[in-house]
This record gives C-alpha cells, structure tokens and sequence, in this order.
C-alpha cells in the first residue's frame, strides 16, 4: 500500500510518500519561516496563499523523489484538522482533486493523531502494536496536551493546556529577548551557555481548588500564559544592556519553567503506565528530552521519541497513519470539511 500524505495544517507545506504505513520513500517539507519571520508569529493569511502557490510543486517531488509513478499511488492521505482553517483546506480541497483525478480513496487525518504516529515511521521504528498502551506528550506550536493512547487507533484524552502552546511559549519568550523567530530552537541554542537558576519563574498550576477542567483531571493540565507575563514583566524590571550577556540565562530560567511543568505533568500521568513518549516540534527541544529520559530511567520505564526529521510538522506522519487503517475513508469522504478545533479523540 503507497500512500501519498499531504499536511498543511500551520506554516509547513509537506507532502510524503509512505510503504505500509512506515516505509518513508519520500518526505519533503517547505517551511514558511522565512515568510512568516518579519510578523514574529505565523500569519494565516500569509500561511494559505503560499500554501496554494507551494503545494503542486511539493506534490510532484516527492513522487519523483519516491521513485513511483501516479498509478503505484494506492490513496492520498490529508490533515482535515486540527489547525488553521484557510491552511487546512489548502490541503484538503487539493487532496480531493488529486483523489478524484487519480481514482483513488481519500483519506482524512487528525493532525495530532498523526504527530503520535512519528514515532512509529522509519525502519528502526518501534511497533504500535508491542508499544500500546502508553502516554504520548504532543507538544507544538498550536498544541499542548497528554494523550493515553490505549491501543492503535484509541485514543484518550487526559490533559491539555489551559491557554498559550509549549511551543508558543517558546515563540514568545524569545521574541521578548530579542532571540528571532521561530523560538523554540533559539532558546534552545543560547540557553546551553546560560544559568537555568538565574530566574525563579514561576510553573504555576491552574485553578488550584478544582479537581477537573472541562472534564480533565487538573493535574494534568498546564497554563503557560501567567510565565509569559513573568517574563514580560522581569523584562521591565530588569531591562536588557547593551551587551545582552544575560540573555542566555533568562532564557535558560524561562525554558527551565517550560521543561519543569511539562516533565511535572508527565510524572502526574505515568501513575501505573510503562511508557511514556514526545512528539510535536517541541520534542526537539534538548532540555525537555535530557529531563523526561533522565526521569524515564529513574523510573524504569521506556521513553520513545520521534526520529528528529518527524518531529515538526510534516507528511510522513499522515501518509504512515493512514496506512495502518485509521482516518476517515468511506463513501461520504468527499464531503469531509476542515475542522480547525479537531479533537484528539
Ligand atoms: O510540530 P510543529 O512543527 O508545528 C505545530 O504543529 O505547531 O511545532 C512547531 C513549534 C514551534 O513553536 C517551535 O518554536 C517549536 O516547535 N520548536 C522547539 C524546538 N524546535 C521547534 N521548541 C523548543 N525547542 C526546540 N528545539
Ligand atoms: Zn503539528
């Protein structure tokens, strides 16, 4: 079974080619960052249309870097949601056509689902079926949340952030210390030379006096937007020099309180589970990874993390998804909508 899987959902123009759901024959991804770097943050507007004038291109490389032709395509795979609406149909409308075009199923993806099956593409992958059941943390730049993942294709939803994103947080943090965009990988890299205890930040819990939000367990939910405003205001109080030399150590203190709270909610919801695993762009970052694998081994428990390439967004994941049966395929596939706020479950 190929699959050629597209995703548009954010800022990422991605197509991809997968064998049986983890053979990766072709994985190309054009990342609008450079579109998006004068706003500091992703303009939708900006986002769709480039998607529109990208996406053919993307499309057409990797099944030429795939090595198969159109009729070796068996379905097309697409993220319906969740993300933003004017770049997730981008991708769905032009993922119908090309269905139609080809004769082949269409099939719809959850974009978070997706990010929860990286790690089991490429062909040193573990396999869902031996991993099961296990807590994924899917951190992103639009996502934040704890997912119990029960067996293939069933999904529990135990906690989430209340407001910004891990990967927001990141955004906006760095934007504040003057670090550029996209965020996350610039704390990331000046953080190594810097102190993490320069700061107290602090890793706030939400709503202390309520035992469940919205019908999640508040232990295992998370608020990022009370440090951005700590930042905000020890910027204020404490403004920049010149030479900025105390820039890696804020950034180091306000990572710290990221990766603190994140590793904190993984602890509340690895209570009797044996795996534990991240994905998301923010997966990427080297503090959360050193943090959660120390105490993974502290605790004798696995830890799986995506190979690096399937971390942010890209096809690969919604290509390999679909080829394991999940996704919504049928009759009335073609009258499948976007749906910006797509659950996990
Ligand atoms: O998964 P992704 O590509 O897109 C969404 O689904 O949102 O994640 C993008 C996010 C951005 O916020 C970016 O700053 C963050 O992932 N990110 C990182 C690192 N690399 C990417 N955050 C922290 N440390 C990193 N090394
Ligand atoms: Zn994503």
């Amino acid at each position: 079974m190929n699959i050629l899987g597209i995703e548009t959902s954010c800022d990422e123009t991605a197509a991809a080619v997968v064998r049986d759901g983890r053979d990766v024959l072709a994985n190309v991804v054009f990342s609008q960052v450079d579109l998006h770097r004068p706003y500091g943050g992703v303009v939708p507007e900006v986002a769709s249309r480039s998607h529109v004038t990208s996406l053919p291109d993307v499309i057409r490389e990797a099944i030429e870097r795939s090595g198969l032709g159109w009729q070796d395509i068996d379905a097309v795979a697409v993220t319906y949601g969740p993300g933003l609406a004017s770049s997730l149909l981008v991708g769905l409308s032009s993922a119908k056509a090309l269905a139609m075009r080809l004769g082949k199923p269409l099939i719809g993806i959850n974009h978070l689902q997706a990010h929860i099956h990286s790690l089991f593409i490429g062909r040193d992958s573990p396999d869902p079926r031996e991993v099961c059941p296990f807590i994924a943390l899917v951190v992103s730049g639009g996502h934040t949340c704890l997912v119990r993942v029960e067996a293939p294709g069933r999904y529990v939803l135990l906690g989430q952030t209340m407001d910004d994103a891990a990967g927001e947080a990141f955004d906006k943090g760095a934007n504040m210390l003057g670090l550029g965009y996209p965020g996350g990988p610039a704390i990331d890299r000046v953080a190594r030379s810097g102190r993490a205890d320069y700061v107290k930040f602090p890793r706030g819990r939400q709503l202390k006096d309520t035992a469940r939000v919205g019908g999640l367990d508040v232990e295992l939910c998370c608020s990022f937007s009370g440090l951005k405003t700590s930042l905000l205001y020890y910027l204020r109080d404490h403004p920049l020099s010149g030479e900025r030399s105390e820039v890696p150590s804020i950034a180091a203190s306000y990572q710290e309180a990221i990766v603190d709270t994140l590793v904190d909610r993984c602890r509340s919801a690895m209570r009797g589970e044996r795996c534990l695993a991240a994905v998301g762009g923010v997966s990427l970052n080297g503090r959360l990874r050193t943090k959660l694998g120390d105490y993974a081994k502290s605790a004798g428990f696995r830890f799986l993390l995506a190979e690096p390439q399937y971390c942010a967004d890209n096809a690969a994941m919604v290509a390999g998804l679909a080829g394991t049966g999940q996704g919504v395929s049928g009759p009335d596939v073609m009258s499948l909508d976007v749906d910006p706020n797509l659950d996990v479950a």
